[in-house]
Parts: C-alpha cells; structure tokens; sequence
C-alpha cells in the first residue's frame, strides 16, 4: 500500500500529543526534564480554554508523538474541575488532522459529539476540537489541524 494511496474514510493521521494535566507546571516541567529527561520544547498560555501548556519532546527526533502538560491558568478553568474531579494524569490524547472543520463534520455523522461548534485556537496557531469522552468510551479525544507556517512568538 502506497502512503499516497490513504483510505479517505481514515481522518486520524498520527498520534500528535498526550495531553497530562498537571497543578503545578512549573514543578512538572522541573519532573518531565530534571527527573524524565524530555526536553522542553515550547511553552504558552492559552486564553481560550484558560491553560498554560508546555510541550515537551523525547530524543528521537522522529517521534510523533510529544508530551503537552496542561495546567489550569484560574479556577474557572475547565481543566481546574477536571483536577478537583480526577486528579492529576492523562487527561487527552491528541490526533492529527488534515482539516478539523471536516474531521468534526465526518464523526458528528459518524454520531460523535463534539465539544465546539467550530474549531477553536490551539498550541501553535493550530485549530482545534474534542470529541466528547463519553462517545469514546472516556477518551477525550483532541483533533489537530497544524498551522500552515509557524507563527511568530
Ligand atoms: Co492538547
């Protein structure tokens, strides 16, 4: 099988992040490099969904896959409940997409909720989206659509 040949019907191109949720990221970054080893990649606060992340990167550079930790920036956030509810761990696992609007389109005909209406800002100028936990059996599954060009900052 050819890797130009991909199944139209196959929207999840590869494992993008775990997401971890995390109290404290500052003491978690410390962990995840000091202690784990990974290196830190990037970090930023997002307004949208009231976190601050750090994504952070293992040693083979051809992993796809990276670490992303979440912390709420306030109590309002919706990570601070998800805390309070289930404690600190894996909180997400993100897929990448090659278009999240028609991602979203295809699984809410496949039945699946989706937590936005449309796709909201992401780590790195990406777009983003959920499908909800329960119609995944718990998974709160994160739909990527990387940036076009990196953005600045
Ligand atoms: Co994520």
């Amino acid at each position: 099988m050819s890797s130009g040949g991909a199944d139209p019907g196959m929207i999840l191109r590869s494992v993008d992040h775990i997401g971890i949720a995390v109290p404290d990221l500052r003491a978690a970054i410390e962990f995840y490099t000091s202690v784990l080893g990974l290196r830190l990649v990037r970090r930023e606060d997002n307004s949208d969904h009231q976190v601050s992340e750090a994504m952070l990167a293992p040693a083979d550079p051809g992993a796809a896959a990276i670490i992303q930790l979440v912390a709420p920036l306030n109590q309002q956030s919706p990570l601070s409940r998800f805390l309070d509810r289930t404690g600190p761990g894996v909180q997400h696992v993100a897929f990448r997409v090659s278009d999240v609007e028609h991602a979203a389109a295809e699984y809410r005909r496949r039945g699946l909720r989706l937590l936005y209406d449309s796709p909201k800002p992401g780590t790195r100028g990406s777009r983003i989206n959920f499908v909800h936990p329960k119609d995944t059996g718990g998974v709160l599954l994160e739909l990527v659509e990387a940036a076009e060009e990196p953005t600045q900052g």
